[in-house]
């Protein structure tokens, strides 16, 4: 199956796109992020998208980002934090290497803050979360191959538990030393 070497999920503020761009550098690839794409076309921002046109329409154009991108893409790809809610998304990345970025409430808070520029928490953050997870942590489950608990850590953490849940690293071995600094015995 092609795709992606990496699919992020999990909810808004837990680190996708930095974690997402660390694990390309690793993995010497390109990095992709399905919100970037969803503005980059619309030519406007995910806020004014769910203002003027509303959630449905912007959950339409998410579908097509998404399948457009787990299809074409070959490097690392972040989700945006609602993409598991369609069906067919979920169905496409069935078998895929897909990691479930999680956090609890607290941490949640601290990262997105009160003053969000994500329309989805921008009133009562907290609550808005809590039921945002509740209706969504089976579906992250239920996609992910392996799910990464963020709570505490710095992102290159985060990228490392992520490079050995889907066993990416590359044998010691395998590594070809820069010219100059090869083993001598
Ligand atoms: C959303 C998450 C956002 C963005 C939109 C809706 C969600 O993406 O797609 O604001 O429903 O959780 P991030 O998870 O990248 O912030």
């Amino acid at each position: 199956m092609t795709g992606p070497l990496v699919v992020l999920v999990g909810p808004m503020g837990v680190g996708k796109s930095t974690v997402g761009e660390l694990l390309a550098e690793r993995l010497g690839t390109g990095y992709r992020d399905t919100d970037a794409d969803i503005v980059a076309a619309e030519g406007r921002t995910i806020a004014d998208i769910f203002v003027d046109d509303g959630e449905d329409h912007f959950r339409a154009l998410e579908r097509a980002a998404v399948r457009e991108a787990v299809t074409g893409h070959t490097g690392v790809l972040s989700l945006g934090g609602g993409a598991v809610l369609d069906p067919a998304t979920r169905e496409l990345l069935a078998g895929r290497p897909v990691v479930y970025l999680s956090m609890d409430v607290d941490e949640a808070v601290k990262r997105v803050g009160l003053n969000t520029a994500r329309p989805l928490l921008a009133v009562n953050p907290r609550r808005q979360w809590r039921e945002l997870m509740d209706a969504r942590r089976s579906l992250y489950t239920e996609v992910a191959r392996a799910v990464v608990a963020t709570d505490g850590l710095f992102p290159e953490e985060v990228a490392e538990a992520v490079l050995d849940a889907l066993e990416l690293r590359l044998p010691a071995g395998d590594i070809t030393p820069p010219p100059g600094q090869e083993k001598t015995v």
